[in-house]
């Protein structure tokens, strides 16, 4: 398996790591260029993509970083803008930034539900926005959305995340129906339970030494009975995002072994 994305210009968004280690965004990011795809590495701050750097050249990948806040759309025109003055187009979008906030309407206060929907929905607004003239002018491109299962499902309070990644369900339909004609795909990869680095960090801050309870808790709930990792979410991404998935458009991709056909869920 090599090539997949040979010759393609990618943009990764959140291609790095919140709490260090692995995530999405970086398997992601490394799984883009091992198929040859030259990666401009997008994140919030330039040390969160240190790892990400490190690791894609350590294959011989190529990657370039640029710091962005999503949430800021001139900021992300600007972005867009430098990933083309460089390497003359962009290919593939993979819009991975999705912040978390727990509670209900009684506990999220409403700063935070503006935040999660600022980052998580108009975040991926402003990309698509700032990526689709130049998809259009080049006859084409892929776009792929990060969601949740938590906008299929509940498994824990968190309005405000669930809400933000319906929107994001909401916006592929719109983008990828709106383009089609254009030769742009807009698909969301659905992730359930992953071990990113950001979730365990969550799990011990919680719950300090006794952290794999949460683990074991989660995986009973998964028909698997295993818990997914980054990499799981990184192949579905590549497949989106290559010409193998060239007649996929609109789909949400599922990967949570199973965990959405079930029903158990907790307050
Ligand atoms: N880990 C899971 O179990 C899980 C499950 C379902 C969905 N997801 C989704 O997967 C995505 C990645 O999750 P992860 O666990 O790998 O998280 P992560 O926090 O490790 O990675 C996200 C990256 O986005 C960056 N980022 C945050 N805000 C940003 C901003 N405003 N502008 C630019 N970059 C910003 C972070 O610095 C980080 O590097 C998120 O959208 C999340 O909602 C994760």
């Amino acid at each position: 398996m090599a090539d997949r994305l040979k010759g393609k210009i990618a943009i990764v968004v959140g291609a790095g790591s919140s709490k260090g280690g692995l995530s999405i965004g970086m398997a992601t990011a490394l799984v883009f260029a091992r198929e040859g795809a030259k990666v401009f590495a997008i994140d919030v701050g330039l040390d969160h993509l240190a790892e990400t750097k490190q690791r894609i050249e350590a294959i011989g990948g190529e990657v370039a970083l640029h710091e962005c806040d999503i949430a800021d759309g001139g900021a992300v025109e600007a972005m867009v803008k430098a990933c083309v003055a460089r390497w003359g187009r962009v290919d593939v979008l993979f819009n991975n930034v999705g912040i978390q906030a727990v509670g209900g309407p009684l506990e999220l206060s409403e700063e935070n539900f503006d935040r999660l929907m600022r980052v998580n929905v108009k975040g991926m607004f402003y990309t698509c926005r700032a990526v689709l003239p130049h998809m259009i002018a080049q006859g084409g491109g892929a776009i792929v959305n990060n969601a949740s299962v938590g906008a299929l499902r509940y498994s824990y309070p968190a309005v405000g995340y669930m809400a933000s990644k319906g929107a994001v369900l909401s916006l592929t339909t719109g983008v990828g129906l709106q383009h089609a004609a254009q030769g742009i795909r807009c698909n969301a990869v659905v992730p359930g339970y992953i071990t990113s680095e950001r979730m365990t960090a969550r799990f011990k801050q919680e719950l300090g030494d006794n952290w794999m309870d949460e683990v074991r808790k989660r995986e009973k709930n998964v028909p698997s009975g295993k818990l997914g990792e980054p990499w799981d979410i990184a192949h579905a991404v590549l497949f989106l995002a290559s010409d193998e998935a060239r007649y996929v458009n609109g789909t949400k991709l599922v990967v949570d072994g199973g965990l959405s056909m079930t029903t158990t869920g907790r307050a």
